[in-house]
């Protein structure tokens, strides 16, 4: 398994690859393809929980689906992305729902949609043992402030924000940064002045590693991003599988006589 130290290491050396995912099957597939870091985004509201936001995923959400991708990855690192309002508000309550993802649930480390609010929290985890990912640009748990999901970092205030942010969490301790829908240039900046690894999402090609939404990768979202790629059409997949096996009830062709048994002994009641 790589360690939050090795992540470090690759920073600069070799792409660091990161995906979501929710579930026990997915979380096999992708860590067999040999992704570095699983992160169980709270965008599991937005993909399997049938939200709008991901504002009303809960900490029992969370650990539900941090439990499943732990138990079905053997090699890659588990980052669980505290949700909403679990962190930040108070601190005993923040250290005990990030510590439970990983003293219950088996994640490696935790992400944080951060601020100039998490910086001390940074700290205060990481001196008890809790790893943790930073991320600033846009941070979708801001979605009312906003107002939506727009672009972050681009005014040269705004930019400059961000740069003190990210080294400000580099100093509390994170061991790598997620820059999320942010100029190219400005994520290559903070990049080149940071020692840790920075996870791009919309964020251009000179992060040290890139991350998607697994839905989105593989083709499986109704609506993707436009910074994001598919790369599978699985909802396609999914549809003629359904529609195939719709059309095979009712023309009473499924189940036939191979997924069907007969039991001898019943020959004279039925
Ligand atoms: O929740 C999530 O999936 C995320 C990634 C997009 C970085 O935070």
């Amino acid at each position: 398994m790589p360690t939050v130290r090795d992540l470090k290491e690759k920073a600069g050396a070799e792409p660091i690859t990161m995906l979501t995912a929710y579930d026990a099957p997915t979380a096999e597939i992708v860590d067999e393809q040999g992704v570095d870091v699983i992160l169980v985004g709270d965008s599991v509201g937005n993909t399997s929980l049938g939200h709008e936001t991901t504002l009303p995923v809960t900490v029992d959400d969370t650990a539900r689906h941090v439990g499943a991708v732990s138990r079905a990855t053997e090699d890659a690192l588990v980052v669980a992305d505290m949700p909403f309002l679990s962190f930040g508000v108070d601190e005993k309550d923040s250290l005990e729902n990030a510590g439970r993802m990983l003293k219950e649930e088996g994640a490696h480390a935790v992400k944080l949609e951060s601020g100039p609010h998490t910086v001390e929290l940074t700290e205060r985890m990481v001196q008890l043992g809790i790893p943790v990912m930073a991320h600033l640009g846009l941070t979708p748990q801001h979605v009312n402030q906003y107002g939506g999901y727009p672009r972050q970092g681009t005014d040269r205030d705004a930019a400059e924000r961000i740069l003190e942010l990210a080294r400000a969490h580099e100093e509390a301790g994170a061991f790598s940064l997620v820059l999320e829908h942010v100029p190219s240039n400005l994520a290559a900046e903070v990049t080149d002045a940071l020692d840790i690894p920075t996870i791009g999402i919309g964020a251009g090609p000179d992060c040290d590693g890139q991350v998607l939404v697994i839905d989105d990768a593989v083709g499986l979202s109704e609506w993707s991003p436009s910074f994001s790629k598919q790369f599978g059409d699985v909802r396609e997949e999914m549809e003629a599988a359904v529609a195939d096996y719709v059309s095979a009830v009712e023309s009473e062709t499924f189940p036939a006589d191979e997924h069907s048994h007969e039991e001898s002994d019943l020959e004279d009641v039925y």
